[in-house]
C-alpha cells in the first residue's frame, strides 16, 4: 500500500475511572504484545490510566512502546494542594504526558479554561506534553457556536504558553455531545472542519511552521468502523479514544487499520 499521510499517527487510550492496577496491567502487557512488531518511527502509541495504576504501568510497558500519562495535573511543582498530583509525581512514576482539560473535567467536575491555562503552563515548565483537550457542547454546536468556542478554549487555555511550550504541544478536539455512552461520533467531515479552525488559531498564534506541527487528535466515540476515514483527513493526526480502546485486541485492530496510511507495506 503506498504511504498516505507523511508524519507519524498518534493513537491512544483514557481509561478514565475504570481500570485499577491489575487490570491496567494486565491490558498494558496484551497491548505490548500485539502492537510490538509495529515501527514506533510511524506510531506515537499512548496509555493515560488511572493514577494510581501508573508506577506499574511503567513497570509493564517499555517506554519505547507506550508512553503514559495522568488523567489530570496540578498546576505546581508541589505546595498545599490537597488531593492534586503534580509534574513531578508524574514524571516520577516514569508518566510525561498530562491530559488537560477533558470534558469530564470542564463539564462534570466544573474546570475552567484559567484552571486548565494554569496546568498547561505548568506541564511545559516541567518539560511534560501537555495534551489539551477542547470542545464543544450540544447547544453550543447547535448555536452554531463551535468555532468559536473552540478559539476560546485554545487561546485561553494556551494564554502564556510561548513557543517552546508549544513543542511538546497536543490538541485534542474532543466534542462534547460526541463522548461516551450516550455520544454520537462526529462525522469525518464535521471532524475536520473544526481540526481546521484549531490548525488555523494555532498558526495564528505560532506562526506556520509551529502551529502545523502541533499533533490534532480526534476523540469522541472513535470506533473500528470510522477510525480510518477520520484519519484520512488532512488536519487529523491522530486519534484519542475511550471505550473501544479498552480492550487491548479491539485497540490493536483499530491500530491496525490505521498504520498502513502511514507506513510503506
Ligand atoms: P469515547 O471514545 O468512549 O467516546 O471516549 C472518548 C474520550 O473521552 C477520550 O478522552
Amino acid at each position: 500500500m503506498t504511504q498516505v499521510k507523511g508524519k507519524k499517527v498518534y493513537l491512544g487510550t483514557n481509561t478514565k475511572m475504570y481500570k485499577g492496577v491489575a487490570d491496567t496491567a494486565s491490558y498494558l502487557e496484551e497491548l505490548c504484545r500485539l502492537t510490538g512488531d509495529l515501527s514506533r518511527e510511524a506510531l506515537e502509541l499512548f496509555v493515560i490510566p488511572s493514577f494510581t495504576a501508573l508506577e506499574s504501568a511503567r513497570r509493564c510497558a517499555p517506554r519505547e512502546l507506550v508512553r503514559l500519562g495522568g488523567q489530570n495535573m496540578g498546576w505546581a511543582g508541589e505546595g498545599p494542594y490537597t488531593g492534586e498530583i503534580s509534574p513531578k509525581m508524574l514524571l516520577e512514576v516514569g508518566a510525561d504526558i498530562a491530559e488537560l482539560g477533558h470534558s469530564e473535567r470542564r463539564h462534570v467536575l466544573g474546570e475552567t479554561d484559567e484552571m486548565v491555562n494554569r496546568k498547561v503552563l505548568c506541564a511545559a515548565e516541567y518539560g511534560l506534553t501537555a495534551l489539551l483537550c477542547i470542545g464543544e457542547t450540544a447547544e453550543e454546536k447547535a448555536r452554531g457556536l463551535a468555532d468559536e468556542v473552540l478559539r476560546t478554549q485554545l487561546k485561553a487555555g494556551l494564554y502564556g504558553l510561548g513557543a517552546g511550550g508549544a513543542e511538546r504541544l497536543w490538541v485534542a478536539y474532543e466534542p462534547v455531545w460526541a463522548i461516551g455512552e450516550h455520544g454520537v461520533p462526529a462525522t469525518k467531515e464535521y471532524a475536520e472542519a473544526r481540526h481546521d479552525t484549531i490548525r488555523r488559531t494555532l498558526t495564528e498564534l505560532y506562526g506556520e511552521q509551529a502551529g502545523q506541527a502541533v499533533p490534532l487528535l480526534y476523540g469522541g466515540s472513535v470506533n473500528p468502523d470510522n477510525a480510518v476515514g477520520l484519519i484520512r483527513m488532512e488536519n487529523i493526526d491522530g486519534l484519542f479514544i475511550g471505550r473501544s480502546a479498552w480492550d487491548a485486541s479491539q485497540f490493536n485492530r483499530i491500530i491496525r487499520q490505521v498504520m498502513p496510511l502511514y507506513m510503506n507495506k
